[in-house]
């Protein structure tokens, strides 16, 4: 897998595309990289959000700070508060030294919260409070700390569903989200498949000591043609296999394979790779399907848009998405 720090000093105006949501997307970040108004990072699993932070950070005026970044999944409460606030000595069991929270080391820099929809709703009240008065305390002091942490924040997941559904406070999106940054899916920027598809080429065999400059037009097609839900983090490692796979100095058809199993756990993505499984099918529940993938797709997979382009209730919706799995 391609690790990020091979784009780590990217700044956005390195960033380029041909397809016109990508560039509305860095225009927005290159006219708000300098401010320290918030930005909020939404798109599918694998889009490059992460990177997009990082470049954010890259071309702002804080860049010879820091960028701490934070992945709020997976932790306790208490953890959570102790990796974004600090602890003292003996604050809790375990706890044999001070450290430093995130907060404190992005002072100066830039806080980067990761996979943000994952937090509990303590927690999210706790950061709210850190992120809208720039003050907190390390666990096990009074002594309040001041922070002056640029905030960019990220998930794949629909945060403005989860707040209809009260599983994340509207006012703590309202205080990360200054701005939102909508990162396109591959799927919607096709047109630059090709130049990504030579640059990973060009990478994946350079990494392997391979003399490979090309694709034979089969594999190239086969290429174009998939839908990606798993993005570029999908694409770079459907690359890397074939270039792995080939004897010759180019890739060859056979050497393309996708894995249909393991996508992200979105209904619609189940719903887009049942489209791609059962593309001879003919029965009016497949074209119906087929016509809600694409209107997802319209939507940037916001359920409560589709549903009113469809005409139909969000119930109603789900009610149709089960009965056609
Ligand atoms: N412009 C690009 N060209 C090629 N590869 C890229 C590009 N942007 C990102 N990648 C690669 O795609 C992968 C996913 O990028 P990144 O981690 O930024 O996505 P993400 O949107 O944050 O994903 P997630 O939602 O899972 O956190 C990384 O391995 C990264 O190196
Ligand atoms: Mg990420």
């Amino acid at each position: 897998m391609a690790k990020l720090d091979q784009y780590i000093n990217l700044q956005i105006d390195e960033l380029t595309s041909k397809s016109k949501k990508m560039l509305h997307c860095l225009a927005r970040a290159a006219k708000v990289a300098r401010t320290d108004i918030p930005v909020f990072i939404c798109g599918e699993t694998g889009t490059g959000k992460t990177l997009l932070a990082q470049a954010l950070h890259n071309s702002s005026l804080r860049k010879a700070n820091d960028f701490v970044s934070f992945n709020a999944s997976a932790l306790s409460e208490t953890l959570l508060e102790s990796h974004l606030f600090g602890h003292e000595k003996g604050a809790f069991t375990g706890a044999v030294s001070q450290v430093r929270g995130k907060f404190e080391l992005a002072d100066e820099g830039t806080l980067f919260l990761d996979e943000v929809a994952d937090m509990s709703l303590g927690a999210q009240a706790k950061i709210l409070r850190a992120i809208e008065y720039g003050e907190f305390t390390r666990l096990g002091s009074e002594k309040i700390l001041q922070s002056d942490a640029r905030i960019i924040s990220a998930t794949h997941k629909n945060l403005f569903e989860l707040c209809e559904e009260e599983k994340f406070r509207e006012d703590l999106l309202h205080r990360m989200n200054g701005l939102t940054l909508y990162v396109p899916s591959l799927r919607e920027r096709r047109e630059d498949l090709p130049a990504i598809i030579a640059n990973e080429v060009r990478r994946c065999a350079q990494s392997m000591n391979k003399d490979i400059h090309s694709l034979h037009p089969e594999a190239f097609d086969k290429l174009m043609a998939h839908r990606w839900p798993g993005n570029l983090r999908e694409l770079h490692r459907v690359i890397q296999v074939a270039v792995l796979f080939t004897d010759e100095d180019a890739i060859r058809e056979e050497d393309v394979e996708f894995d249909h199993q393991v996508h992200s756990t979105g209904i619609q993505t189940r719903l887009l790779t049942k489209i791609e499984l059962d593309e001879e099918d003919m029965s009016l529940d497949s074209a119906v399907l087929k016509h809600i993938g694409k209107v997802f797709d319209f939507t940037g997979n916001n359920k409560s848009k589709t549903a009113k382009l469809l005409g139909v209730s969000r119930s109603t919706l789900d009610r149709k998405l089960e009965e056609l799995k």
